[in-house]
């Protein structure tokens, strides 16, 4: 499978975000990641439903939104309003994981489990067969601009073996920290879908960034 890209709209312009969803419309990129922050889960607050809906009613391409919220079970139906394709939840804020992903699939979305880095890939043995997305998260979720935690490309080679031995139909994708370097490394490990924010929305030309990143393999 070709590797996909997930520029992280984090990073845009929030005073142009029309312009660069329409930057990345035009772009190589696959899918658009979305990052919900709540101040408790994480200590950062992002975005909610109204900004994702106004993303939605121009990004041509697939919602990929990852939240990193307490609770997320009581807004599985809002977020696929907003228009969420994907939706990921956090395995750290979830007491009962495989319910929430049963509530996600059921309102017509593809389920997502994110791991932080303390997390062992170990812990989703008994959801894996259920899962559409693995998250592995290589920094602590909060911030863009993080320096790339190198441990993340173990885990990337565990999610595989673990895919692999179950017969999983999981993706694997790898959040934070992304560049050509580090992403060559993911690749090589078994990512199928990279994401990267300032990366992208800091480089000179970011569509050219983004299919350098297309092209990793
Ligand atoms: C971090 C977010 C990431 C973030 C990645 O908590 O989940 O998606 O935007 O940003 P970079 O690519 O700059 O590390
Ligand atoms: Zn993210």
């Amino acid at each position: 499978m070709a590797l996909l890209i997930s520029p992280s709209v984090l990073s845009c312009d929030f005073a142009n975000i029309q312009r660069d969803v329409e930057m990345i419309n035009s772009s190589a990129a696959d899918w658009f990641h979305i990052d919900v922050m709540d101040g408790v889960f994480v200590p950062n607050i992002s975005f909610g439903f109204p900004v994702i809906s106004a993303i939605t009613k121009h990004a041509t391409k697939t919602m990929d939104v990852h939240l990193m919220i307490a609770n997320p079970d009581q807004y599985i139906e809002d977020f696929k309003k907003a228009g969420a394709d994907i939706l990921t939840v956090h395995y750290e804020a979830c007491p009962h994981l495989h319910r929430t992903i049963q509530a996600i699939q059921a309102a017509g979305m593809k389920a997502g489990v994110a791991l932080n880095p303390h997390t062992p890939v170990s812990l989703l043995e008994d959801v894996i067969q259920d899962l559409d997305l693995v998250l592995i998260m290589s920094v602590n979720p909060g911030f863009g601009g993080q320096k790339f935690i190198q441990n993340a490309v173990n885990k990337v080679l565990q999610t595989k073996n673990l895919i692999q031995r179950t017969g999983s139909k999981a993706l694997i994708e790898v959040d934070g920290g992304v560049n050509m370097e580090t992403g060559l490394q993911l690749v090589q490990a078994g990512a199928d879908v990279l994401v990267a924010g300032s990366f992208v929305f800091n480089s000179k030309n970011p569509q050219q960034t983004i299919k350098e990143l297309k092209n990793l393999k």
